[in-house]
């Protein structure tokens, strides 16, 4: 395999032959591949797409490029994943996972920091005093069997090719491919072996998928990759126009999680909650259908079991469940509205970058962040305000940071009169 030659065929618009691929990817790995040939075939493969097959290819090499966690074989029984594409107050996995595991379904789960504007579950988690986000294998599988759930970083020898192949995209604004953000999800998925997984696509502004029909695409790439693996895959294709739920900020959002799993919560995360755990019930070896599923998962909200689970969690991942020991900042300002109508847009970019302002996010990666900043939207969509009555609420370290993300935040909102048409959060669900 010549790199160069294959990355002139790619940027020429052929179709590369899989056993290329995967002698592409594993001298990638080994370092003999150097980064500025890895960089120009992303870059090839970033306006040139990638067929079906080349996709299929590339999943795979990513998935031999290190060891497989194997989880339901390792459990015996089927296990059920969910994964989100990114979005801007989405905690969901916090929550969705003590649902699922309360209603005696295990739910193991590896998961990501923050990339770009979103955020991460693993930095949420790491608000959370002592919780340990670094788990073995054995140590993830003998957790998720004995309380049934757990959620970990991903380990070094799973997929190492995505890490470095992330790496790279997230520098060389190759990020934003279908095949590429596909083969990326997918691999870690396989490698992880559950027997059936949920993903959430989110769509909009605040998204790396803009449009509907991209959505569609990606969601339609990354189920034949997971039913090709013997996966069953439900997408859905979820609203990022505006942050999910009302918190943005880690230990703001794990506050929040641990709200709706006390049986409260806002009403849309509560929403998207219920309808994943619903699907993953559906996908379980309980025997129960999409109905049944979200009867269980309401009734484990409203009786503590989920509750109960969230703490046990938490406790056997060395944190300490109680909200009232999360990190909170010493500033907490109150954004006023700046006039008197119905909030036609809350964008979620512009909410996620007041966010990273305050320090909630990385601007590069490997930057240390503040897990007790951000950002509490309490008018969402639809509302209508009064002028002069709180908007939002900014968590600050100080009153320079909260200027700034204020003026920020203001931008993000968009005022005006009569009630806008209403938007559904869940747009599409692809089974
Ligand atoms: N999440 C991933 O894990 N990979 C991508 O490429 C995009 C989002």
């Amino acid at each position: 395999m010549q790199a160069a030659e294959l990355i002139e065929r790619k940027r020429n618009g052929e179709e590369i032959p899989a056993g290329e691929l995967r002698e592409f990817v594993a001298a990638y790995v080994r370092d003999e591949v150097p980064d500025y040939q890895a960089a120009a075939f992303l870059m090839a493969v970033w306006f040139r797409g990638l067929s079906p097959a080349e996709t299929y290819a590339l999943t795979h090499a990513m998935v031999a490029s290190g060891e497989r966690l194997e989880l339901a074989t390792r459990l015996g029984r089927r296990v059920v994943d969910k994964h989100s594409t990114g979005g801007v107050g989405d905690k969901v996995t916090i929550a969705v996972g003590p649902v699922v595991a309360a209603c005696g379904v295990p739910f193991g789960k590896m998961s990501g920091r923050g990339l770009g504007h979103t955020g991460g579950t693993l930095d949420k988690l790491e608000s959370i005093p002592g919780f340990r986000v670094e788990l073995t294998t054995d140590e993830l599988v003998d957790q998720t069997r004995e309380i049934g759930i757990a959620v970990a970083g991903q380990t070094a020898d799973l997929v190492p090719a995505d890490k470095k192949l992330y790496g790279l995209r997230d520098v060389t604004a190759t990020i934003d491919q279908v095949s590429l953000i596909a083969a990326s999800i997918m691999s870690k998925k396989i490698a992880a072996g559950a027997s059936a997984v949920v993903l959430d696509v989110k769509v909009g502004e605040g998204a790396f998928m803009q449009t509907v029909d991209d959505a569609r695409e990606l969601a339609q790439a990354m189920r034949a990759l997971g039913e090709q693996a013997g996966m069953d895959v439900v997408c859905e294709l979820t609203d990022m126009g505006q942050p999910l739920g009302r918190a943005v900020g880690n230990a703001l959002e794990v506050r929040e999680a641990w709200e709706t799993v006390s049986g409260g919560g806002p009403e849309d995360f509560r929403e998207l909650v219920v309808g994943a755990a619903a699907q993953l019930l559906a996908l379980s070896d309980l025997g129960v259908d999409e109905a049944e599923g979200r009867r269980r998962a309401e009734a484990a909200l409203e009786d503590g079991s989920a509750l109960a689970v969230y703490e046990r969690w938490v406790r056997a991942q060395g944190g300490d469940p109680d909200p009232a020991r999360l990190p909170t900042a010493p500033v907490v300002r109150s954004v006023a509205a700046p006039a008197s109508g119905h909030v036609h847009e809350l964008r979620a970019r512009r909410v996620a970058i007041a966010a990273m302002e305050l320090g909630a996010g990385r601007e590069v990666a490997g930057q240390p962040i503040d897990h007790a900043v951000g950002v509490v939207c309490l008018c969402k969509r639809g509302r209508q305000v009064e002028a002069g009555e709180p908007l939002a609420e900014i968590h600050a370290r100080d009153e320079a940071g909260a200027d700034e993300a204020e003026a920020t935040l203001l931008a993000a909102y968009e005022i005006g009169p009569g009630a806008p048409e209403p938007r559904p959060l869940v747009l599409e669900v692809i089974h």
